[in-house]
């Protein structure tokens, strides 16, 4: 789906995205219909391990990009511009054709950085803004604009986001006025994460919608499935059948 069909969706119903990082969980999405399919630099944190997203660099993300790309027919692919992949406007330029060429249909960038975002629109590639909780430079991963300067500022982030032509920009971690504020305000989609009901449409990591994680699970983030007891409940059966010779039978056997 193409950025100006998403568009059309503002104000006549909610838009549904999902994070993917791999062939056959974009495939499983795409199927039943998620609109967006973000290829988050979350997957510095749920697929490679580390503490937060500062590691991930443009290979690692078009690796992931391509992989989603082949799983998906319908849904809007974004790639999710990482750290340092646009200090300067032709690494910008040059990064967001990288993902372009990979199969994302848009790119998306943490923080209201003018001159990039307006380089990038005007090469003809779509841009998605994020304001809110910047995971990319955040110091703490907390709510952001309770306070009603800081609010005025993501307000103000958000108002030059929508005169710079962004189609969407995703609002984390914001209180929910604040994001009514804000989806009312700019023609631009509002994609919420921890910022309440009233956006455009709202994004979760999928690895922390499907319960893969046993220990912390943030507060904005629904869990529909336990994958993680599924998967420790098939390990752990499949250990005591080799174990026991349960596994391998005829059936599983070549003659
Ligand atoms: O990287 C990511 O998954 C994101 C979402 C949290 C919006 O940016």
């Amino acid at each position: 789906m193409k950025s100006e069909d998403l568009k059309k969706f503002k104000g006549v119903r909610k838009i549904t995205m999902l994070t993917a990082y791999d062939t056959q969980t974009a495939r499983i999405l795409d199927k039943v219909g998620v609109d967006v399919i973000l290829v988050g630099d979350s997957l510095g944190m749920v697929i490679l391990g580390y503490n937060d997203t500062k590691s991930v660099t443009m290979d690692i993300m078009i690796n992931h990009t391509a992989a989603v790309a082949r799983g998906v027919e319908k849904a809007h692919i974004i790639g999710d511009m990482p750290i340092n992949s646009y200090n300067t406007i032709e690494d910008a330029l040059l990064n967001a054709h990288r993902f372009m060429k990979a199969g994302a249909h848009s790119v998306k960038i943490e923080g209201c950085h003018t001159k990039v975002i307006e380089a990038i629109i005007a090469e003809g590639i779509p841009v998605i803004g994020h304001v809110g909780l910047l995971p990319q430079t955040a110091k703490k991963m907390k709510v952001k604009g309770k306070k009603k300067s800081e609010a005025e500022l993501i307000m103000a982030d958000a108002k030059a986001l929508d005169e710079l032509g962004v189609y969407a920009m995703v609002l984390e971690c914001i209180p929910l006025n604040l994001a009514k504020d804000i989806t009312e305000t700019v023609n631009a989609l509002t994609i919420g994460i921890g910022a309440g009901k009233h956006c455009d449409g709202q994004v979760l990591v999928i690895n922390d919608m499907l319960g893969m994680e046993t220990g912390y699970t943030p507060k904005h983030a629904k869990v529909y499935a336990n994958l993680n007891e599924i998967i420790t409940k098939a390990v752990v059966q499949y250990i005591e059948d080799v174990k026991t010779g349960k596994f391998p039978t005829d059936k599983f056997s070549f003659h």
